[in-house]
């Protein structure tokens, strides 16, 4: 019966997490306009594969906390492929331009990004969620 000892080599794969480099935390955004969002993932592990991703808009009124990105992603901007591509300096990324809508409301927003990859030889299901804040102007 082999099923344990495979199941013991899943467990200690770690996911390959998703990071976001641009827009930078504090970034003002104008309601309206196109926005480079760029998400980075760190080395390369071949028992990884990437289902997708999702990036997402959550005002947050300035007497109301932000929910964590992992509960609330807000308003969907994109959901779809991730296809990152490997860049010499070390870290696999893609670049993602999304429109935030004309009537988002001003002040401080969460943009958040869930990413979903299946880890390890077994491909355990895995979602992780990441976030910067910004400004909406
Ligand atoms: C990705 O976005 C960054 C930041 O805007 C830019 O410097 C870079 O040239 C872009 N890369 C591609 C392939 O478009």
């Amino acid at each position: 019966m082999k099923l344990p000892a495979l199941l013991a080599l899943a467990a200690t794969v770690t996911a390959q997490n998703v990071f976001i480099t641009v827009p930078a935390e504090g970034t003002e955004i104008a309601g309206g306009s196109d926005l480079v969002v760029q998400i980075i993932q760190p080395g390369t592990q071949s028992s990884h594969v990437n289902i997708g991703l999702a990036i997402g808009l959550q005002p947050c009124p300035p007497e109301e906390l932000c929910y964590p990105a992992s509960s609330v992603l807000g308003y969907a901007l994109y959901a779809g492929a991730f296809d990152p591509v490997y860049n010499p300096i070390g870290s696999s990324y893609q670049n993602f331009t999304v429109t935030i809508p004309e009537r988002t409301i001003k002040g401080p927003a969460m943009l958040g990004v869930a990413h979903a990859g299946l880890v390890g030889v077994m491909g355990s299901p895995d979602l992780q969620a990441t976030s910067v804040q910004v400004m909406i102007i």
